[in-house]
């Protein structure tokens, strides 16, 4: 059977629930396996492959994601929009946890990444200037708000290479810079899924403020795991009425990032 699907979703090992008629495949990439076997099945009129990011037994740590093989991956199944939820420390009082931010623009202090599928065969430059999808998170700031969000309608995610959080003097810098959210995997998955022409959206749920903001003791991994988890059936819904609403004819600059650049391969 050929499986295909509309729609990715990178998220925590909750989303299977969402998926009617869900079907496992098995993919191999040129970059590998991905985090683990996709789920491919239906969210409204829509089909979704769900890659858990962490895999499902949450083995890998974000520094060591298979990022490349899983957008890969995705791209290979027809998906052209990526939604991505995914857990964040907040750099400003305001934003507590359980605020949800749409972020606009990302800085990427991680190092050591792979993050290209440009390496060799010529240059690739992509255009990044706007990292996520503006139709996307449109529509995910409006669902979020009729869902009774407290949601934030743009903002910068930093992404630090982890797996350790950021000592108080970092995270005082990144606020001082004015960025907004804080955290470990958003970054190189931007990147590549601009780099196969994909839509991508991010969800970043506050679970914590970041070690410049808190007056306690800093960040737990304790905390930030309990909290995402208490959160899941509301980011699960949230993710659900993106996936059903989400136009499919795409009317955004994302699948053109590609457009009169030669490639060195052949896109899946
Ligand atoms: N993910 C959740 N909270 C975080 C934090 N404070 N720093 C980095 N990543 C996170």
């Amino acid at each position: 059977m050929v499986m295909t699907a509309d729609i990715g979703v990178i998220g925590g090992s909750g989303f299977y629930s969402l998926l009617d008629d869900a079907e496992e495949i098995e993919i191999t990439t040129p970059y590998g396996a991905p985090s683990d076997i996709i789920t491919v099945g239906r969210i409204g009129g829509r089909t979704v492959a769900f890659v858990p990011r962490h895999g499902r037994d949450h083995r890998f740590p974000p520094h060591r994601i298979p990022y490349q093989a899983n957008l890969w991956a995705l791209r290979s199944l027809g998906v052209r929009q990526v939604i991505a939820p995914s857990a964040v420390g907040s750099l400003r009082a305001e934003y507590g946890p359980g605020t949800l931010v749409i972020p606009d623009q990302l800085v990427d202090r991680t190092s050591g990444r792979a993050q290209t599928y440009y390496d060799a065969g010529g240059a690739v430059h992509v255009p990044f200037a706007d990292p996520y999808c503006p139709v996307g998170r449109a529509l995910a700031y409006s669902r979020a708000e009729a869902e009774g969000w407290n949601a934030v309608d743009g903002g910068t995610l930093v992404i630090i290479e982890g797996p350790r959080f950021s000592t108080r003097a970092e995270s005082r810098w990144f606020t001082s810079n004015g960025w907004s959210i804080v955290g470990m995997t958003g970054h190189p998955e931007a990147v590549l899924a601009r780099e196969l022409a994909l839509c991508y959206t991010s969800l970043s749920l506050v679970t914590d403020h970041d070690a410049g903001v808190d007056t306690g003791e800093g960040v737990t991994q304790e905390e930030v795991f309990a909290f995402f988890a208490a959160n899941s059936e509301r980011m699960r819904t949230l993710v659900g009425s993106v996936v059903a609403e989400l136009p499919l004819d795409r009317a955004c600059p994302c699948g053109e990032a590609l457009n009169g650049i030669k490639l060195p391969f052949e896109l899946p």
